[in-house]
């Protein structure tokens, strides 16, 4: 077998284990051979350090300083020697090696049969796990069988407190600087457990992090290192195990971590690994009871989304500190940044399928509200809140404000989540409590940025909508579309918690000093809102520039030069037709307010000018094919989506998976295949399935009640209690079964 360098690094994230606090890189406990690169890390979801941002020109109103997502103490160490010669993979012959990550246990193997160069021939399996159950804790076991030798192993496990994080100079996703963030501050150790308590200067948190192992060992203290070593005596045909327990604590969730992970250790203990792999197991049966999606007489396919499916979960913060990185915890790529991605493409699957974990990630924009108003003042705005566009705390984090800071559409992304899980779960604690606060003061920004021209067209100038090859300008079709969307909520909203709790609305208000006047305003705007609308070619212009500008020269475009970002300076890009990824289309699609001959021009008008940089895009275009029944296009881009990370389309799987991608290959078959939408007046279904596959069946958590959608022969739709539905715009009551033709 020969290793691939190149492979090796990407299924380090491939096979990466997380539960949405903790994350761990699939490294190989034991390393690799020499001259081999790894990017070994272990992830904490929210804990970051401060850095500085560097400008060699600043201005007003840049952000000073940004938030970096800390590589901690290492734990996944084990060296295991036989006799006289250590175990490495990369030396001697491999008779067969397996990787495998059970998404329905939670529980990630590696299997190798080995033959060292002495010839000693040995099977191992290495198994870990990140809990569900307890998120501070991550298991590690390996078992070795001995085929034909005799004689001493020892196991060596370690906790290594000396790590930085990946820096590449190169690429403008990753980090070009800042290392080193971690200092180690304390060690402790016996021979059954021990601990590493390491702090970050600036922002002044603290990570314990604490290991215990199956059986004492002999223990030995380096300078910010511990390790454990295990001798025994190995027979033919004999089996030897070892288990591992950590547990991390960090002091933004703990008063005290050292004492909250010693206890967590203690209770962990005292259950074995299969005892911990059950309750995993009982988590997950959970879980997978509203979230499988089951994908006829395709294997890999099936495989592939529930995958991405499982990587949502794996991903998601479920504590009011944390949200979802860009990547996931499962690299370093965007620097372990929260974006609109949440919103807009992750959540969706949560609101549909577990709103516990979905109001969570919405409360953490509540939770982060006092920095977003700051960041409005900051931006000009009297009133109000404005989201940052990249950060872990909740303050503002990018540096690069045309693709950044321009990107105001987040205000609204944020409150289309909030209204898309008010409408599908009337939770009007959420909305008293705070749903109708956050949706509240991110409008306020429209009112002030916006401007009515003579004509009392309601403008927006100088943003950057999610293509982000295209910047600062004015009446981008998203950013108008979907702040019309929200001024108009805000409205109702206002409305709903008045009519549920006059006093809750009424405080609130004083509060917040909003006034029935300012509702007004919210909703002359949104029904003035200006969309330029190109008569001849009968499609809505992206933005008030962009049908002036020059085409991008896409046949003397080679291949090498995609994404145009690397390779071309962006007022090059800026200045022409030429898309990162889906737009305009994308508004139409969650918003649902065009008419079909309208959508499909504009799909053909935007489709070719779509270089799909970015991993947010295919999947929209999936979506937008199927609305207009171009089923081999929607399967062709849902394909593309599904198989993103898992074929390394986008050549940097490396740096972390794409987990936005991973929403859109979710919304890729229950927003596209399915033609799911929650509106008003409940959920609608528009279903159209590819021929390419048999059959899909997915489920939605519909305010309490589970409801099963099957698109096979027919669509199938069954549900647990009465509930209402559309479907292809037809009223329809559900009551147990139902069959409808397709159209
Ligand atoms: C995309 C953004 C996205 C970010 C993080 C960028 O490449 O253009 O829309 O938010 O990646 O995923």
């Amino acid at each position: 077998m020969k290793w691939s360098n190149e492979q090796l690094l990407v299924d380090e994230t491939l096979y990466f284990t997380g539960n949405g606090y903790i994350g761990l890189r699939g490294n190989f406990e034991e390393g690799y051979g020499t001259g081999f690169d790894s990017i070994r890390g272990t992830y904490i979801n929210g804990f970051y350090e401060t850095i500085d941002i560097a400008y060699g020109e600043s201005a007003y109103g840049f952000p000073k300083t940004a938030q970096k997502m800390v590589n901690v103490t290492d734990t996944q160490d084990l060296r295991i020697i036989i006799g006289d010669e250590d175990l490495s993979f990369f030396t001697g012959e491999i008779i067969d090696f397996k990787r495998d990550l059970d998404i329905y246990k939670g529980i990630s193997t590696r299997k190798v049969h080995w033959k060292s160069p002495k010839g000693r021939e040995l099977k191992l399996t290495f198994y870990r796990m990140t809990s569900f159950v307890t998120l501070e804790l991550a298991l590690f076991k390996v078992t070795l069988e001995s085929i034909n030798y005799e004689g001493p192993v020892f196991f060596i496990s370690g906790i290594n407190g000396d790590v930085e994080n990946y820096i590449n100079p190169n690429d403008p996703r990753v980090a070009s600087g800042h290392g080193k963030l971690l200092t180690v501050t304390e060690v402790k150790a016996n021979e059954k457990i021990g601990s590493i308590t390491s702090e970050t200067k600036r922002s002044g948190h603290r990570v314990t992090t604490l290991v215990g192992h199956s059986n004492p060992g002999q223990v030995d203290e380096h300078l910010n290192k511990v390790e454990w070593a295990f001798s025994k005596t190995i027979r033919q045909g004999q089996t030897e195990t070892l288990t591992k327990y950590v547990v991390f604590t960090d002091s933004i969730r703990h008063e005290e971590p050292y004492k909250a992970g010693r206890d967590l250790l203690e209770q962990a203990l005292g259950l074995t690994f299969e005892d911990h792999a059950s309750r995993q197991k009982k988590y997950l049966d959970d879980f997978w009871k509203y979230s499988k999606i089951r994908v006829k007489g395709n294997v890999s396919i099936d495989e592939a989304l529930n995958y991405s499916v499982y990587q949502l979960l794996s991903s998601a913060g479920k504590d009011p500190f944390s949200n979802i990185c860009a990547k996931g915890l499962s690299g370093e790529g965007y620097e372990g940044h929260y974006f609109w991605d949440t919103e807009v493409y992750m959540l969706p699957f949560f609101t549909l399928t577990n709103p516990k974990i979905a109001k969570n990630l919405l409360k953490f924009r509540y939770e982060t509200l006092p920095y977003a108003r700051e960041r409005a003042k900051e931006m000009g705005h009297n009133k109000g809140a404005k989201v940052p566009w990249r950060t872990i705390k909740g303050t503002e984090c990018s540096a690069y404000f045309p693709a950044g800071s321009a990107q105001y559409h987040i205000n609204s992304d944020v409150a289309f989540a909030y209204i898309q899980y008010y409408l599908l779960h009337k939770d009007m604690d959420f909305l008293k409590a705070f749903g109708l606060e956050v949706v509240y003061e991110t409008a306020r920004i429209w009112l002030d940025m916006g401007h009515f021209n003579d004509d009392g067209d309601f403008m927006i100038h100088c943003v950057t909508g999610p293509d982000e090859y295209t910047a600062i300008v004015n009446n981008n079709y998203y950013t108008n579309a979907m702040a019309k969307y929200h001024l108009t909520w805000t409205v109702r909203l206002a409305k709903d918690l008045r009519d549920f709790d006059e006093d809750a609305y009424e405080s609130l208000m004083e509060r917040i000093q909003g006034s029935l006047d300012e509702l007004s305003q919210m909703e002359i705007a949104a029904r003035s809102m200006y969309f330029e609308y190109d008569e001849k070619l009968g499609v809505f212009m992206q933005d008030d520039s962009f049908m002036n500008k020059p085409s991008w020269d896409f046949s003397n475009t080679p291949k090498d030069k995609y994404p145009l970002l690397l390779h071309y300076h962006p007022l090059t890009i800026y200045r022409h037709k030429v898309l990162k990824q889906a737009d305009t289309l994308l508004a139409m699609l969650l918003l649902d307010d065009v008419q079909m001959d309208v959508f499909e021009r504009c799909y053909d008008y935007y489709e070719p000018l779509t270089t799909h940089d970015s991993s947010l895009s295919p999947c929209v275009y999936s979506m937008a094919a199927s609305r207009i029944k171009r089923s081999h296009k929607a399967y062709e881009f849902f394909n593309k989506t599904v198989r993103l990370d898992l074929d390394n389309l986008h050549h940097n799987t490396k740096d972390g998976l794409h987990i936005a991608n991973a929403g859109g290959a979710y919304m890729a078959v229950v927003y596209g295949f399915g033609g799911l939408r929650i509106k008003a007046d409940g959920i609608h279904l528009n279903p159209h399935l590819p021929e390419e596959l048999e059959g899909v069946a997915f489920s939605v958590n519909y305010g309490g009640t589970l409801i099963h959608v099957e698109l096979g022969d027919k669509i199938i739709v069954n549900g647990e209690l009465e509930v209402k539905l559309y479907i292809y715009d037809r009223p329809y009551v559900l009551k147990g079964h139902m069959e409808v033709n397709y159209e």
